[in-house]
């Protein structure tokens, strides 16, 4: 019996008015991970959160914290973000070129270290590298906002990239991020994805709670699994 799927709330997709209600209502509502998108405008057009809110919100829940860094250099920033005391946090393979060293520190800091895939970056990247992965983070929307459609190909690249995980590394989690939608989450989990990072098209979809779009999504992905 596949371990239960984890949720992670992406924290960019709130609407920040009332940060300490939202996160009681994660807590509430079971949610596993709080996804914190930092980008730095380089390496996505876009800037969202940093170290500041990281603190605040820790300050504020106690559901562990993962951190996708979107960063041309993220070797540069890896020690700010690791000062904050996070749990999960990624770094994408196309722009860290010393990426070994950056998961040997990740580790170090006694975090589980990620591989970040863009859609378009092929499995193949992950070669070797996935036996010292704790967990790999594969977009299923091109990163940089919220809101957008899943990119066709994701999925079957979720599945690739669990023939890897099974032959070279079984103990390394797939964690899945964009468009997870009530239809598309089950899809996604049945082609391997262990952690789904939920956002606009779930637990934050407009017209419903925190804990409604929650529960669908928990529903969506009992109701459908193998
Ligand atoms: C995009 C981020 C995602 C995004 C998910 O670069 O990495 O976490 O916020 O938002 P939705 O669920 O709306 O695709
Ligand atoms: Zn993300």
């Amino acid at each position: 019996m596949k371990k239960s799927v984890k949720i992670s709330a992406s924290l960019m997709c709130d609407s920040f008015r009332h940060l300490e209600k939202s996160l009681q209502e994660m807590a509430e509502a079971g949610i596993d991970l709080i996804h914190v998108d930092v980008m730095d405008g380089t390496f996505v057009p876009n800037f969202t959160m940093g170290p500041d809110i990281i603190r605040a919100v820790k300050e504020m829940t106690n559901i562990p914290i993962d951190v996708h860094l979107m960063s041309l250099t993220p070797e540069r920033h890896l020690d700010t973000f690791l000062s904050c005391g996070l749990e999960y946090f990624s770094i994408h393979a196309e722009t860290c070129f010393p990426l070994t060293r950056s998961i040997q520190m990740i580790h170090s800091a006694g975090a589980k270290a990620g591989i970040a895939l863009s859609p378009a970056t092929s499995a193949t990247t992950l070669d070797h590298i996935l036996s010292v992965a704790d967990f790999v983070m594969l977009m299923t929307v091109e990163p940089g906002y919220s809101g957008q459609k899943l990119v066709p190909f994701a999925l079957d690249k979720i599945a690739v990239v669990k023939e890897m995980v099974v032959r070279q590394n079984p103990h390394c989690e797939i964690m899945v991020d964009g468009n997870v939608s009530f239809e598309y989450a089950p899809q996604m989990v049945s082609a391997g994805a262990d952690i789904l990072v939920a956002g606009t098209s779930s637990v934050f979809k407009e017209g419903l709670s925190i804990t409604e779009g929650t529960e669908k999504l928990r529903k969506s992905i009992c109701s459908n699994r193998g």
